[in-house]
C-alpha cells in the first residue's frame, strides 16, 4: 500500500518520527512536510499517517489548515495520527477537540501520543527563554521526552493499516 506520511514540525521532533517510520515500517512510505506536500501525492496516496506538534494547547497551526483544506480526500482513504507533544497524554483529548475537525477525528484509526522534546537549539531566541523560565517554574521540571513504546505501537499500527 502506497501510505503518505505529513508531518508538520517547528523543532524537527515530528519530522524525525516520519523518518523513523519510513526506516521501521513494512509498508512502502513517502513522507513530506505539510508546506511541500502536493495534490499529486495526495491523490496518489492509498493512506495517511498525519503528524503534528502541539504548541499552545494545538496542533501545529499548519497541519490544522491542511486537515480543513483537504478533509474530503483525508476521509476517503485510512488514516492515522501521531502528535508530539510536551504534556501528558491526559491533555491529548483537549488538544484535539479544538485543533482536529471532528469528521477525521472520527475517521483516524489511531490517534498517539509519542511524547515530545524541547530542542532548545531549534527554537527561536525568546521561545527558547520563554520555554527555559516556564520549566525552572514549575514543579515538576523534567524535560518531556520520546515515549518509545508509543513509537512502538505507532509502527505497528502503521503496517496494520
Ligand atoms: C513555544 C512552545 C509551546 C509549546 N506548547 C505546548 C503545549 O501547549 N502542549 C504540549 O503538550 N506541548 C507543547 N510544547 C512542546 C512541543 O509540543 C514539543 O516540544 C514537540 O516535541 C515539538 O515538536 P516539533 O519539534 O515537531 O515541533 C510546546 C513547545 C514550544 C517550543
Amino acid at each position: 500500500m502506497n501510505v503518505l506520511v505529513v508531518y508538520a514540525t517547528k523543532t524537527g521532533v515530528t519530522e524525525d518520527i516520519a523518518k523513523r517510520l519510513k526506516d521501521s515500517c513494512k509498508q512502502s512510505l513517502d513522507v513530506v512536510s505539510v508546506k511541500a506536500c502536493t495534490n499529486e501525492q495526495l491523490m496518489k496516496a492509498e493512506a495517511f499517517v498525519l503528524g503534528a506538534g502541539v504548541y499552545i494547547g494545538k496542533l501545529h497551526r499548519n497541519m490544522r489548515s491542511f486537515m480543513k483544506r483537504h478533509a474530503s480526500r483525508l476521509l476517503e482513504k485510512p488514516l492515522l495520527m501521531y502528535v508530539c507533544a510536551g504534556e501528558p497524554e491526559e491533555n491529548l483529548d483537549d488538544v484535539l477537540e479544538i485543533s482536529m475537525p471532528k469528521n477525521i477525528q472520527d475517521h483516524a484509526s489511531r490517534v498517539l501520543h509519542t511524547g515530545g522534546q524541547f530542542r532548545y537549539e531549534r527554537m527561536k531566541p525568546l521561545t527558547r527563554w520563554l520555554i527555559r523560565a516556564v520549566q525552572k517554574n514549575r514543579d515538576d521540571a523534567s524535560e518531556p521526552t520520546i515515549n518509545e513504546q508509543a513509537i512502538k505501537r505507532l509502527i505497528e499500527a502503521v503496517d496494520t493499516l
